[in-house]
C-alpha cells in the first residue's frame, strides 16, 4: 500500500478534549446491574454486594461520566422505589425490558459505585411515566442541604452530605414510538422545560441534557432537534445524540467506513445548535452530549420474558467491532470543539466491553480500544491533514485507508492510527510541522487473525492489545507499517 502521513501543526488546535468523552453508561436491563456490577452472592463480591472483578476490570478503562438508571428503563422508573430499606423496596415488572426489578440497587448504591470508580454521575430523569416534579425531587434528594423534605430522606438514610450530582439527562430517546410517554416534540419540550426549570430551581449549578434526535434514521431527524432546542433555550445545556452501528451486509470495508457518517451525524447536530443560538441571538448554545453510542446490530431482542435480570443485548465482540469502537473516539477526537460528553453504552453484560458468567469474566475486543485511548486523552485535539490512498465503501463513500485522530499534551503528542485494509499493511508516517518528534514513550497495537475473531471463554485473548515497538522516530518524524486491520495508539515526545 502506499504510504500515509500525518501532518499536524500545534497551531492548528480544534479544541481541548473534554475527559468526559470517556464516559459510560448503566441501565437496569439485563445483567448489566444484577450480575454485573452488582451481586452480592458472588465470589467477588465486596461486603456492598458490589463486584469487584467487573470493577477491576472497568477501572482500566478510567470512565468518567457514568449515565444511569437508563435508557429506556428510566421512562418507567421512579426514584424513590430505589431508596431507603432494602427490605421496603418494592419489586416491579419492568416495562421498557418486561422484566422483574426488586429495586435492589438504586441511586445510594449507584453513587457508592461512583465513588469507588472515581466515576461522575449522569441521571436520567423520568419523563415518560414520570412527572417534573419527580424529577425536581430527585435534585433535590440528591443535591440539597439537610433541611427538606427529600434531603432529610437522603439523610434518614444513611448520607449526610449531598451527592453532588452534576448532570443530568431530561428523559431518554423521547422521540422514540417504544419509549414509555413518547410524544410529539412539542410535548417533549413543553415536560422538559417544566422538569428543567423545577430542577435548576432545585440546584443552579446543575447541567442538563435535553433528548435530541436519537437516530439519523428517525423521521423528524433535525426537525425534532431545532423544535425542543428552540423552546427549552438556555436550559439546554447539552443535546443528546445516539448511535448503534453494525456489519449489516457483512462488507467489513463499508462497515470501517462508518466514520464519515459519525462525522456527518456530529455536524448535523452541531449545525442544528448553532441554528437554534443564531436564531435566538444568543450568547450560549447546546453542546452536543453522545450519551449512547457502540456497535449493536447482533443481540437485538428486548424481551425480557418476565423475569429478573435475563440475558439480554449480549452482543460478542470481534476485531472489525473494536476498529469501528477506534473510529468513534476518532470522531469525537476531530470534534473536540462540541462533543463534550459522550458514553459507552453500556459497561457490562449488555452491549460491553466486558461479560460475566457466574464469577468469571471475560474482556470483549471493544474493551481495548477504550483503554489505548482513554490512557492519552489529556490534551487539545489537533487537525490532521491526512495524505495517503482511499476507497470507496458501498454506503459511506470515500475515507482513507487510515483513519486517524491526535492530540497535543504540552511536549507529548498521541497519535491514534487505524489500517482500514484487510489485507495490506499500510505504512505510516507522522510529522508535526513546527515541532520535531524526538522519541516513542509509548505505543500499543490492537490486532487479531482476522475481521470476525473475538474473545471466547475458551480463547480470551485472541483479540487484545500487545506493545507496540515498530515505531521509528528518525529526522523529526516518526515511521511504522500498521499491519492490516489494527489500531496502533501511540505517545511521541515532542520538542
Ligand atoms: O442501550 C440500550 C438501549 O438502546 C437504551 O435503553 C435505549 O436508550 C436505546 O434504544
Amino acid at each position: 500500500m502506499q504510504p500515509t502521513t500525518l501532518i499536524l501543526h500545534s497551531d492548528f488546535q480544534i479544541g481541548a478534549v473534554d475527559p468526559r468523552v470517556f464516559g459510560g453508561f448503566l441501565e437496569h436491563l439485563g445483567r448489566a446491574v444484577y450480575e454485573g456490577v452488582y451481586d452480592p452472592s458472588s465470589q467477588h463480591a465486596d461486603p456492598d454486594g458490589q463486584r469487584t472483578d467487573v470493577m477491576a476490570a472497568l477501572r482500566r478503562l478510567r470512565m468518567t461520566a457514568m449515565r444511569y438508571p437508563g435508557g429506556n428503563f428510566a421512562s418507567g422508573y421512579h426514584w424513590l422505589d430505589g431508596v431507603g430499606p432494602r427490605a421496603r423496596r418494592p419489586t416491579v415488572r419492568e416495562l421498557a425490558w418486561n422484566s422483574i426489578e426488586p429495586n435492589r440497587f438504586g441511586t445510594d448504591e449507584f453513587i457508592r459505585l461512583c465513588r469507588a470508580m472515581d466515576w461522575t454521575p449522569m441521571l436520567t430523569v423520568n419523563l415518560g411515566t414520570g412527572t417534573p416534579e419527580e424529577a425536581r425531587n430527585w435534585v433535590e434528594y440528591c443535591n440539597c442541604p439537610a433541611g427538606s423534605q427529600y434531603a432529610d430522606l437522603r439523610v434518614a438514610n444513611g448520607h449526610a452530605e449531598p451527592f453532588g450530582v452534576k448532570l443530568w439527562c431530561l428523559g431518554n430517546e423521547m422521540d422514540g414510538p417504544w419509549q414509555l410517554g413518547h410524544g410529539p416534540a412539542d410535548q417533549y419540550a413543553i415536560r422538559s422545560q417544566q422538569a428543567a426549570k423545577m430542577m435548576k430551581d432545585a440546584d443552579r449549578s446543575i447541567e442538563l441534557v435535553a433528548c435530541g434526535s436519537c437516530g439519523i434514521g428517525m423521521a423528524t431527524y433535525m426537525e425534532w432537534d431545532r423544535q425542543v432546542l428552540d423552546y427549552l433555550g438556555d436550559f439546554a445545556d447539552y443535546v443528546s445524540l445516539h448511535r448503534y452501528v453494525g456489519n449489516r451486509n457483512d462488507d467489513t470495508p463499508d462497515y470501517l467506513a462508518i466514520t464519515n457518517s459519525l462525522d456527518r451525524q456530529i455536524e448535523e447536530m452541531d449545525a442544528a445548535c448553532r441554528f437554534i443560538q443564531a436564531k435566538r441571538r444568543s450568547k450560549r448554545r447546546a453542546y452536543l452530549c453522545f450519551d449512547e453510542w457502540n456497535v449493536w446490530y447482533r443481540a437485538r431482542g428486548g424481551d425480557g420474558a418476565g423475569v429478573f435480570a435475563p440475558h439480554l443485548l449480549e452482543e460478542v465482540y470481534n476485531l472489525e467491532d473494536a476498529l469501528v469502537v477506534a473510529g468513534f473516539f476518532n470522531s469525537f477526537i476531530r470534534h473536540a470543539d462540541v462533543v463534550k460528553i459522550a458514553n459507552l453504552a453500556q459497561i457490562v453484560n449488555v452491549i460491553a466491553p466486558v461479560l460475566t458468567s457466574g464469577d468469571d469474566l471475560l474482556v470483549q475486543s471493544i474493551f481495548y480500544p477504550f483503554e489505548m485511548y482513554t490512557q492519552r486523552r489529556n490534551g487539545v485535539a489537533l487537525r490532521v491533514a491526512l495524505r495517503g490512498p482511499s476507497y470507496e465503501g458501498k454506503t459511506n463513500g470515500v475515507v482513507s485507508n487510515v483513519d486517524a485522530s491526535a492530540i497535543l499534551d504540552a511536549d507529548r503528542l498521541h497519535v491514534f492510527a487505524t489500517n482500514r485494509s484487510l489485507t495490506d499493511a499500510a505504512p505510516l508516517e507522522v510529522a508535526i510541522a513546527d515541532r520535531a518528534i524526538t522519541g516513542v514513550e509509548s505505543a500499543e497495537l490492537l490486532t487479531g487473525p482476522d475481521a470476525k475473531a473475538a474473545n471466547t471463554w475458551e480463547q480470551p485473548d485472541l483479540v487484545r492489545s500487545r506493545r507496540f515497538d515498530g515505531i521509528r522516530p528518525a529526522d523529526g518524524r516518526a515511521t511504522a507499517l500498521l499491519p492490516p486491520l489494527s489500531v496502533v495508539a501511540m505517545t511521541l515526545r515532542v520538542q
